[in-house]
């Protein structure tokens, strides 16, 4: 009877041990997987920034950035070049051709000295007779083609720097839309633009604009925007 019980008690033991060695020995599918179901390589390590797109430096260099119904001509006269600029960023925007008034005997800066009484400008602002410059071209060329016509000058002495009446007087604006504008150190537009239209006699003119020497194409552009053509 000790024998059966001894062997009664080594089975049981047996089980017990085999058992407890079960349970241990399987894996927890839960250990670890609160980090190793959260970190992977491709998550975990951060992705290079991918460079970002060039920036729009285009919409200085944007033409058209005003349709304007019908052919475009930028005419202008410009002495030291800051009117110049302007005509040049009205053109860029409505994608319109260009015309300069070159005099046929052109300004110096001696010739543009207006401190001195004796200089030629000076002269000329003293006696209107003296005004009348000859330009090396005042009529453009398919001058019939265009519709709207953008005439730009510097402002000498309040009004409109003389090469531009030569070329107002030489030409016909009937049917045209004529836009002055005009640069200067701080006076504004002035009588400039209606003197120009009286001595052209025709063409519909508009208020017109003056610019700041030095003016940028920016603001250039918001005026373009703002005209009803
Ligand atoms: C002879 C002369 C007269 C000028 N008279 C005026 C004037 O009355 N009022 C003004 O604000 N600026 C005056 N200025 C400055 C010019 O209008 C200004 O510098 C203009 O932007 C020049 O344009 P441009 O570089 O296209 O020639 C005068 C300049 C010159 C040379």
């Amino acid at each position: 009877m000790k024998r059966i019980l001894a062997i009664l008690f080594s089975l049981t033991l047996i089980f017990s041990l085999a058992a407890c060695s079960g349970q241990n020995g399987e894996s927890n599918p839960s250990s670890g997987s609160s980090t190793g179901e959260s970190i992977s390589p491709e998550n975990s390590s951060a992705q290079p920034e991918q460079p970002s797109e060039p920036s729009d430096t285009a919409s200085s260099e944007t033409p058209n950035a005003k349709p304007v119904e019908g052919k475009t001509l930028v005419v202008y006269y410009s002495a030291t070049n800051n009117t110049e600029a302007i005509a040049g960023y009205i053109a860029n925007a409505i994608g319109a051709d260009i015309f300069e008034l070159v005099p046929v005997k052109p300004y110096t800066s001696d010739d543009l000295d207006w401190t001195n009484r004796d200089s030629r400008v000076s002269r000329e602002h003293d006696d209107e007779s003296l005004r009348t410059v000859e330009l090396e071209k005042s009529v453009p060329d398919n001058w019939e083609e265009y519709d709207t016509v953008f005439i730009g000058y510097p402002i000498w002495w309040g009004i409109a720097a003389w090469p531009t009446d030569t070329f107002v007087k030489s030409n016909d604006f009937t049917g045209k839309t004529v836009i002055p504008f005009c640069t200067s150190s701080s006076s504004g537009l002035g009588q400039s633009g209606e003197l120009l239209k009286e001595e052209s006699g025709t063409g519909n003119w508009l208020e017109g604009q003056r610019f700041q020497s030095g003016a940028s194409e920016d603001t250039v552009k918001e005026w373009i925007l703002g005209l009803e053509l």
